[in-house]
C-alpha cells in the first residue's frame, strides 16, 4: 500500500484531463456557461504529476492557474474547442479523466452583433453539443478511462448508466448529499464506480485528497 502514494507510480504513464466549465457564445458579449470552478479537475493533474506523469489539461475559463514541469495546459473556451483540443491528445494516453462540466447544448447560431433588447420574453435557440467523453469511449484502445456525474436523484443507477452507456472504464460518482461537496467548494464526496459495479465511498475531504483517491483506485486496478 506504501508504494501506491510514495514514489512515483505514474512515471512514463501520459494522463489527459478535461477541467472547468465551457463557455458557449450567444454574441460577442455574452455567453452560456457555469459555476464549475476547475478545481477538481486541476487537483488531479497536480496528483497526477506528482506521481510521475506526463500531463495534458485542457480547460474551460477559470481563474485557476498552475505552474508544474509535468502539466501542459492548454486553454480552451467551447466545448467544441475543448473536443479538438483533448481528441489530439487522446490517442497518446495512458489514463483520461473528464472532469469538464461541459456545457450540453450550445446556441444554434451566434449573432454577430450584440443583441438589442425588444420584446418582452427572448428565445435562444440551442443544438446539442458533442459529448467529448462518449467519443472518447467508442475509440478507446488501451486508454483507463474514467468520466465523472453529478447527480440530483438515483445517483448511483445513474452513474452506473453512463459508465456503460459511454464504455468508460470507471466513474467518479459526485455526491449531493453532503453539504460542501460539488461545484465551486474546495471540498468533495465521491464514490468511485468501476466496471465490476463495485462502488468505492469516501469521506468528505478537500478536492487535493479527492484527486490523490482516484488516483489510488485507477492505479490500483490499471498497475498494481
Ligand atoms: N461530458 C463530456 N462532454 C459533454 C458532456 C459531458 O465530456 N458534452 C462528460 C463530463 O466531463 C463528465 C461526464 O461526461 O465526465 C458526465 O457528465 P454529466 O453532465 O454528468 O452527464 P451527461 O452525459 O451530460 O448527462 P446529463 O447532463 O443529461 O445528466
Ligand atoms: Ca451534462
Amino acid at each position: 500500500k506504501k508504494q501506491l502514494t510514495e514514489g512515483l507510480p505514474l512515471l512514463g504513464k501520459k494522463v489527459l484531463i478535461t477541467a472547468g466549465p465551457t463557455y458557449e457564445a450567444i454574441d460577442p458579449v455574452r455567453f452560456i456557461g457555469n459555476h464549475s470552478s476547475g478545481l477538481m479537475g486541476f487537483e488531479l493533474a497536480k496528483t497526477a504529476a506528482n506521481f510521475g506523469a506526463d500531463v495534458y489539461l485542457v480547460t474551460g475559463p477559470t481563474h485557476l492557474t498552475i505552474n508544474h514541469d509535468n502539466i501542459h495546459v492548454v486553454k480552451v473556451v467551447s466545448a467544441d474547442d475543448m473536443y479538438h483540443s483533448a481528441q489530439m491528445y487522446y490517442d497518446n494516453s495512458d489514463i483520461v479523466i473528464c472532469a469538464a462540466a461541459v456545457a450540453d447544448y450550445r446556441p444554434k447560431s451566434v449573432a454577430e452583433q450584440k443583441i438589442k433588447k425588444s420584446d418582452e420574453t427572448f428565445n435562444i435557440a440551442l443544438v446539442k453539443n458533442k459529448d467529448i467523453l462518449m467519443t472518447f469511449g467508442q475509440h478507446k484502445k488501451n486508454q483507463y478511462l474514467v468520466g465523472f456525474a453529478l447527480e440530483t436523484e438515483n445517483e448511483v443507477e445513474n452513474a452506473i448508466g453512463k459508465l456503460k452507456r459511454k464504455n468508460l472504464d470507471a466513474i467518479v460518482l459526485n455526491s449531493m448529499q453532503d453539504k460542501g461537496a460539488g461545484f465551486g467548494g474546495s471540498t468533495n464526496k465521491i464514490s468511485f464506480i468501476d466496471t465490476n459495479s463495485t462502488i468505492t465511498t469516501f469521506e468528505l475531504k478537500t478536492k487535493a485528497e479527492v484527486a490523490v483517491d482516484i488516483f489510488n483506485e485507477i492505479i490500483k486496478r490499471r498497475y498494481a
